[in-house]
């Protein structure tokens, strides 16, 4: 299913939006959208503020739209905002108090539905307890759930109160979620008993368990544990308590607090070129507009439209797609805690017929999964109800694109191609639905508001489809704030490699791009040693460094190479330490420690030992050439900055 790099440069087929489509859109045409980026581009400030006027509730207006002291942005100053309140109150005062907020399918088939007015009291009811539980504005709160209701409620409740959260992917293992609790030194975890994925039960509370082992993370007081699994698990006394115990004396009236626009509403950790992930910053005011407003836009969302985004919450994706942008629209929200399985591979469209499901929100290394799967699953349902597709997490090959369109799509549905990232928030180049021709692999052109180009080391605009890297030239309002506790680590990471440009801030998203004779926008994936897998960043350094605390390990070189199905697969070259000796034992041994100190989507695919690595005169490891030896490529680059070309020989051997 991998296109090669010609054919998507080749790529040149065009779909219209269907004209009755366009029609009922909210933007018609690409006229539409061209005034619309004018008029935001004119004047970035007036424009935000209209729609933050008139998409919001505030409890007290702002005083000033932005506050840019470069690389620091502040919107809506003064401003007191709540998105808790956005998301639910606002609503019950209308018709959508009974409207399904949330449609939940469980993976054993359970389900269970809540409308906006439940979703308010369950949201109120956890706020209570966790307040209860000592957690007071301004406290962090770690949360690792499964893909229940409970995280979304979770979530609302910590915004309701104006306690940052800190969701931790339920995939990770305990290292990972001890050294971010660390990181935001939360007050509090919720988690949850286990999770059901794929056929297997995860066991959360064990691993928040082994986490707070040994007092390693102080700052936590309080587990809050919703049962879901029923198996046993330890609950410690002084510390641990039951959801299910504590909601039924709670009370379902809690005010949402009026946050300031700028106070901390998550931070969210992600993979970067370093070791360490960084705790990516998102503030309240700008960060509920702007998804708000993309996901109306993006997703041409109609009051009774059923939005399915088949993220995880412990994404970006499904902070800003699943529950915030979706639940602030007073939109219906399908949630599905299952993943498509071996045992059940038509499950997927199963929830689409079950729900009559509108718009589907995917991503492309699930795309190729089904097609591997084979068509008829697919074929099986009725698909009917759809009307927009959607795709986000790494750039997706125009086969898939097309495979997407005509067995899932019906060839009638526009497909949304989204290019984002956690630290930007939500969409910035992305195809509104009834407005912009689509090409099979393109993201298209960015969002109103939102001014892109892809640039040189300089920063100076390349010509039409040359390479460069792409850049953001004005603040936007859900960009990231900093790194949490690291201001230093943000300005070096996303402002540093590429100067200012006649006076332009160019924010530096990671990503090499190219744009063609059109001006659409082709995003060619990361230039930085930052992997894909499955849609999921990861940094060649943090695989590295787990697998360097094994006590075998003298030193590891990570990188990745092509797969059909995860786009990439981390590939791994490891010297052993003196005494150790190579096996197929400690290769699995090691794959299964990196799956313990990071989560399983970090273990090596393959892992090679050597004696040595390719490295420059100066020490640096040639990566290039790792690349090239795991995906069985030819050496491609110069080898005359090698300190010892033998290696290279060595390698090439196997
Ligand atoms: C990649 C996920 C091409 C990109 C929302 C980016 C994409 C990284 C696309 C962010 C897309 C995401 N086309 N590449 N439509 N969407 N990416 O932070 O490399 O998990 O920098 O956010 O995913 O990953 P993150």
């Amino acid at each position: 299913m991998s296109d090669t790099i010609e054919s998507v440069l080749q790529e040149k087929r065009l779909f219209n939006p269907p004209a009755e489509f366009s029609e009922h859109a909210r933007i018609k045409s690409m006229e539409e959208y061209q005034q619309l980026y004018d008029k935001a581009a004119q004047d970035p400030q007036a424009f935000w503020a209209e729609l933050a006027t008139n998409e919001l509730h505030w409890f007290q207006k702002w005083d000033k739209v932005l506050d840019w002291q470069p690389p620091f942005a502040k919107w809506f100053i003064n401003g007191k905002i709540n998105i808790s309140y956005n998301c639910l109150d606002r609503h019950l005062t209308t018709w959508r108090k009974n409207k399904a907020a949330l449609i939940w399918e469980g993976e054993p088939g359970d389900s269970r539905t809540l409308t906006y007015a439940q979703l308010h009291r369950e949201v109120c009811q956890m706020a209570n307890v966790i307040k209860d539980l000592g957690v007071k504005k301004g406290d962090r709160v770690g949360i690792y759930m499964p893909m229940i209701p409970e995280a979304a409620i979770a979530m609302l409740a910590c915004a309701r109160i104006g306690a940052p959260h800190s969701v931790v992917f339920g995939g990770f293992s305990s290292e990972a979620l001890k050294a971010r609790l660390q990181d935001a030194e939360a007050k509090l975890v919720i988690t949850a008993d286990g999770g059901f994925r794929k056929d297997k039960i995860v066991p959360l509370k064990n691993a928040v368990d082994e986490a707070l082992a040994d007092n390693s993370v102080p700052s936590v007081a309080n587990v809050l544990v919703v049962q879901r699994t029923k198996q046993d698990i330890n609950m410690q006394a002084d510390r641990d308590h039951w959801w299910h115990e504590l909601q039924p004396d709670a009370s379902a009236d809690c005010a949402a607090e009026p946050m300031d626009s700028e106070d901390l509403l998550f931070i969210l950790y992600t993979s970067g070129t370093t070791g360490k992930p960084k705790g990516v910053v998102h503030t309240t005011g700008g960060y509920n507009l702007y998804t708000h407003i993309t996901t109306k836009w993006t997703f041409d969302l109609k009051e009774t439209d059923v939005y399915w985004c088949t993220a995880d919450v412990g994404w970006i994706t499904g902070h800003s797609y699943i529950v915030y942008g979706p639940l602030s629209n007073g939109a219906t929200s399908v949630m599905y805690e299952g993943a498509p399985r071996a045992s059940n591979p038509g499950c997927f469209w199963d929830v689409v017929e079950k729900y009559d499901v509108t718009i589907f929100y995917t991503a492309p290394t699930a795309i190729r999964a089904f097609i591997k799967m084979g068509d008829e699953h697919p074929n099986n349902r009725d698909l009917s109800s759809l009307r927009i597709l959607g795709t986000v997490g790494e750039p997706i090959n125009p086969k898939a694109w097309i495979w997407y369109r005509q067995v899932i799509g019906g060839d009638r549905c526009p497909i949304v191609d989204t290019w984002w990232q956690t630290e930007t928030g939500g969409f910035m180049l992305t195809p509104l639905p009834g407005a912009i021709p689509t090409k099979p692999g393109s993201a298209t052109f960015p969002f109103p508001g939102i001014i892109a180009d892809v640039v040189d080391l300089e920063g100076n605009s390349v010509g039409e489809n040359q390479g460069g890297y792409l850049v953001v030239k004005h603040p936007w309002p859900s960009m990231m704030r900093t790194v949490y506790k690291d201001d230093d680590r943000f300005r070096r990471t996303y402002w540093e490699h590429i100067p200012p440009k006649d006076g332009n801030y160019l924010y530096f998203a990671g990503d090499g791009a190219r744009k063609d004779e059109d001006g659409y926008f082709w995003v060619m994936g990361r230039v930085d040693d930052v992997m894909n897998v499955s849609g999921h960043r990861l940094g060649t350094m943090e695989v590295e460094s787990a697998l360097v605390s094994h006590p075998a390990v003298a030193e590891a070189a990570v990188v990745s190479r092509p797969d059909e199905v995860k786009g990439e697969e981390v590939y791994a070259f490891v010297i052993l330490e003196g005494t150790h000796t190579a096996s197929d034992e400690l290769k699995a041994e090691l794959k299964q420690h990196v799956g313990k100190e990071i989560g399983a989507i970090a273990r090596p695919g393959e892992i090679r030992f050597t004696d040595a690595l390719p490295k420059t005169r100066s020490g640096k490891i040639i990566r290039r050439f790792l690349r090239n030896l795991a995906s069985g490529e030819e050496l491609v680059g110069d080898i005359s900055t090698m300190e010892d070309l033998s290696v290279l020989d060595k390698l090439r051997q196997g």
